[in-house]
């Protein structure tokens, strides 16, 4: 069944998630087949299916044998053909037995007690963000603020040094924002018909991205001579089967890092202000009752989900909710849409910080469920902690500008102001 809602251009989502659009598409239709056609000047595709209920999208995350991450590998646009053998290297893009084996080894540093570690590092990092502007009563809260804290995170817990900071942030805007001209390299005529003749360079082929691979392969270098407490000395040192990860592993499992541990954080950090700003009862309660800030933390997350999709590939014909999907299908599921589903979440519109909503999707679910979750959720502890108690009046002044994507659902601009206050360190 094709169906009349666009959820796949990424200019829908420059007014921020059509929530109404997947609210009808998990009522009325929610495994539907969408049309994917030229955007943005990138070419057409073949279409796919658009999975909107919580417990689909569940389903076919934890379940690899029959909805594949590694054929098509995990983007809705598929990779072309000379650069699909470098994708699947990408632990995201591979399948069991070969995905449990890499996760198994990667993981060894991302245990609990390795990600407690950080945790002062991040709250002194969220307070020094929140330093740089408190005196000035005004700022840009996403470009001022919350872009520096999943950057400089990413950059401390992989031990990447001060001077070379800025080099995380540029490659992974190159990769993330390519849907969006002004983050990355997307066409400049966006959306100009017909579809321009020559396609743009791929920003995740290896091609585009030689100088990361080249910084990893230095920096692993540099690691192993020089071993450090973090992750990087974790990895280079780890071992898949006995043996460690060979060089392609290793860069391909730090562009993996580069790029998930980034936008992700950093979309998800203004989106929860700004959600808070509209819900003050909730501001206020968190502040009176601070023990309730994992539970926000989780609110936020279901509520402001900074991943719209993923994509798998059917690996034989099936069905699902009736419909019949064909081998080589794609097939996409929408967080945002699952976090909403009301047989899961009672009123999933309303934001509301005491309820539990560990169920959300947003990390996903699965073999492939985020590894950096737990980074994620002590930046987005930290800041709101800083920002919710010293700048108790923040509002938002101006137009709240989002990213042109159909993969991450970012704020690039959120004027703020707010009663200036003392610098704490
Ligand atoms: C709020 C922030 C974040 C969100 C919403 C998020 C979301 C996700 C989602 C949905 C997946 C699953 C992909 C799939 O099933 O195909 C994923 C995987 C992953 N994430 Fe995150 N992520 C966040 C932050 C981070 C951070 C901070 C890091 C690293 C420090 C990270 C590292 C990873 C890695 C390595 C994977 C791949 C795991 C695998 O393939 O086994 N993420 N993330």
């Amino acid at each position: 069944m094709t169906t009349a809602i666009d959820v796949f251009d990424p200019r829908v989502y420059e007014s921020g998630i059509p929530y109404d659009a997947f609210g009808r598409l998990r009522g009325e239709a929610p495994v539907s087949w969408q049309e994917e056609p030229s955007v943005l000047g990138w070419p057409a595709g073949p279409g796919f299916w658009a999975v909107m209920r919580h417990d689909d999208v569940r389903h076919v995350s934890r379940t690899p044998a029959d909805f594949s991450a590694f054929l098509g590998c995990t983007q809705l646009r598929d990779p072309e053909p000379e650069d699909l053998d470098f994708t699947r290297q990408m632990m995201l893009n591979m399948d069991p037995p070969q995905h449990n084996v890499l996760r198994k080894t990667v993981s060894k540093a991302f245990t609990p007690s390795k990600i407690r570690q950080f945790s002062d590092m991040i709250a002194r990092r969220a307070r020094l963000l929140v330093d740089e502007v408190i005196e000035r009563g005004e700022c840009d809260f996403a470009l001022d603020v919350s872009d520096g804290l999943p950057l400089l995170t990413l950059a401390e817990i992989m031990g990447v040094p001060d001077s070379d900071r800025h080099l995380l942030f540029t490659w992974a805007n190159r990769v993330i924002g390519y849907q969006d001209d002004e983050f990355g390299t997307a066409d400049p005529n966006a959306g100009a018909a017909p579809a321009p003749k020559s396609k743009p360079v791929n920003p995740r082929s290896r091609a585009a991205l030689t100088d990361m691979f080249q910084y990893a392969h230095d920096l692993a270098e540099h690691k192993r001579r020089h071993p450090a407490d973090d992750l990087i000395t974790t990895l280079v040192h780890a071992e898949v089967d006995g043996r460690p990860l060979t060089d392609e592993e290793f860069e391909m499992f730090f562009f993996l890092l580069t790029v998930a541990g980034n936008d992700t954080s950093r979309s998800v950090i203004p989106a929860g202000v700004l959600t808070f700003t509209q819900h003050r009862d909730q501001w206020r309660r968190l502040v009176e009752q601070p023990q309730l800030m994992q539970d926000a933390v989780e609110e936020v997350l279901r509520y402001c989900p900074p991943v719209i999709h993923f994509r798998r590939t059917a690996t034989k014909d099936l069905k699902l909710r009736g419909q019949r999907i064909k081998e080589g299908d794609k097939v996409v599921v929408f967080y945002p849409s699952a976090n909403r589903d009301p047989e899961v979440f009672a009123e999933p519109d309303r934001f509301d910080i005491t309820r539990d909503a560990r169920a959300h999707l947003s990390f996903g679910d699965g073999p492939h469920v985020c590894l950096g979750a737990g980074f994620a959720r002590l930046q987005l502890e930290h800041m709101f902690t800083e920002v919710l108690t010293r700048m108790p009046d923040l509002e938002v002044t101006g137009d709240v500008e989002h990213m042109r994507s159909n993969f991450i659902s970012g704020i690039k601009r959120m004027p703020v102001r707010f009663t200036p206050g003392p610098r704490l360190s």
